[in-house]
């Protein structure tokens, strides 16, 4: 029998500002960090330019023009059936150099049209504060999260979009995937696109020490955030948003185990467990001790980790990966590399298909925190076909569909306070890791090309049928 998910349980689509919007210089918006990308693949990494090369090719400056045509997809969110859009405020549409003396009250206008419009549809917004991007003006300037003015600058750009939205957004996150900080990507693209913090203007932070001190800023600015929501307005709901990567050990040998419970804490357990419980694990010690991180804490930081923890625990989940001491081989994934799993497939991106893995990941977070959990982004880059008839058959991202929804049920039959599930994605937008159109995660197509061509119409795939099917029978029905 299909598990029954909690009545009022949320089901949605989950986005990000710079993927999909567009309109990148509109109405006082300035520069983000992901405006100097580049369109990239999975075998050519994007690049990073100082100035905007007119040469090149930007894929998120048009996005998909969600910028313009907001309504129509929400409309479409809404036909499917969904109760919650995550989306993101582009922190460079209200301060446009992130140290503006005054805010934009264009870009505030804009969101105000947007919750308006998900709450004429029934719509509930979750939304990120800073999914991957600042104002590129804070990089050039401050060295992104390497300093500590960044701090201040972020705390006041928070307080803005509460004071503003309280009475429209009730859930929000911090940082989108705060634990990608902790990892070392080795490539300029990749560290620069973590919170902006790894600035090209100043070169790449790929010691432990810089990555754990731009870290430290960022538990602190999320803190001062949430102890200010809480204060302020007291309904609002505060989550984390972690990057969980699962790993398992590759033997039973326990030099393996013991190095999987390292690589777990460093990855999935350290960012979150300061966040859920507001002060460094003691683990930490002994890790900063090793890798020679000495953390300059200011007077009020602890206070500030202590008194802004979270409500809600929120992740997001694609794939899982697998670690050991005896040679394990490699395969990609989302902003890591890991070890391959024999028993799973991969998507044409090589991250590997898990959805065992996500029950298990649910529970292991539940037990640990026993806050309520939301799976904010979970879903599959897959090339879509369109068919003469305009049709697109994706029986693959059904299947994946599926499946996670599947372990969910097992895992709320096992008891965890599982309250939402927003889909990476339900309309194609720019890859964030690629930079490419043709890895597309929607339920709905969007008529846009890697080389930038394209009509921008939206047209409902299969998969936009299956979700409606599953969300109308509140997860019970079409899992078959
Ligand atoms: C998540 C990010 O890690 O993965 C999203 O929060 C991103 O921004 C998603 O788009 C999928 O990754 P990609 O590289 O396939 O777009």
């Amino acid at each position: 029998m299909a598990a029954v998910f909690p009545k009022g349980f949320f089901w949605g689509g989950a986005t990000a500002a710079n993927q999909l919007e567009g309109a990148w210089d509109a109405d006082g918006r300035g520069p983000s960090v992901d405006d100097h990308f580049t369109g990239g693949s999975y075998e050519r990494p994007r690049e990073i330019t100082l100035e905007i090369d007119p040469d090149k090719l930007y894929p998120n400056h048009d996005g998909i023009d969600f910028y313009h045509r907001y309504e129509e997809d929400i409309a479409l969110f809404a036909e499917m059936g969904c109760n919650m859009l995550r989306m993101s405020i582009s922190w460079s549409r209200i301060f446009p150099n992130g140290d503006d003396a005054e805010p934009n009250e264009a870009g505030l206008a804009f969101y105000d049209r947007v919750f308006d419009c998900c709450h004429a549809h029934g719509i509930e917004p979750l939304v990120t504060m800073s999914h991957y991007e600042m104002p590129y003006h804070l990089v050039e300037k401050y060295d992104g999260w390497a300093s500590r003015e960044l701090i201040g600058l972020f705390e006041r750009y928070a307080k803005t979009i509460l004071d503003r939205y309280h009475g429209k957004v009730t859930y929000w996150l911090t940082f989108n995937e705060i634990n990608c900080g902790t990892m070392d990507m080795g490539n300029l693209f990749e560290t620069s696109m973590i919170q902006g913090y790894e600035g090209p203007a100043s070169g790449v932070h790929t010691t432990f020490q810089d990555r754990y001190q731009a870290l430290h800023h960022q538990f602190v600015a999320s803190g001062r955030a949430i102890r200010y929501a809480h204060e302020s307005y007291p309904t609002l709901r505060m989550g984390n948003m972690d990057c969980f990567i699962l790993s398992y050990a590759a033997t039973c040998d326990p030099a393996d185990i013991l190095l999987n419970q390292q690589q777990m804490r460093q990855m999935n357990w350290y960012c979150s467990d300061v966040q859920v419980r507001g002060y460094y694990p003691s683990y930490a010690r002994r890790f900063w001790r090793d890798h020679g991180i000495e953390l300059d804490i200011g007077p009020g930081d602890l206070d500030d980790l202590e008194e802004g923890t979270i409500d809600f625990y929120a992740f997001s989940y694609y794939m899982s990966n697998v670690v050991g001491t005896h040679g394990v081989e490699q395969s990609a994934g989302n902003m890591t590399f890991g070890g391959k799993n024999p028993y799973l497939q991969s998507t044409d991106w090589g991250w590997q298909i898990d959805p065992d893995g996500l029950r298990f990941s649910l529970n292991e977070i539940w037990d640990r925190y026993q806050i309520p959990v939301m799976v904010v982004e979970n879903g599959m880059g897959a090339r879509d076909e369109v068919a003469e008839d305009g049709s697109v058959h994706d029986p693959y991202r059904i299947a994946y569909l599926r499946s996670h929804v599947k372990a969910m049920g097992e895992a709320v039959d096992d008891g965890v306070d599982l309250v939402a599930y927003t889909w990476w994605g339900p309309i194609d937008l720019v890859s964030a890791g690629t930079g490419e159109m043709r890895k597309r995660y929607g339920f709905v197509y969007v008529d846009k090309h890697d080389d930038g061509t394209g009509t921008l119409e939206r047209r409902r795939k299969d998969s936009f049928f299956a979700y409606q099917r599953i969300i109308r029978s509140n997860g019970t029905e079409g899992l078959e």
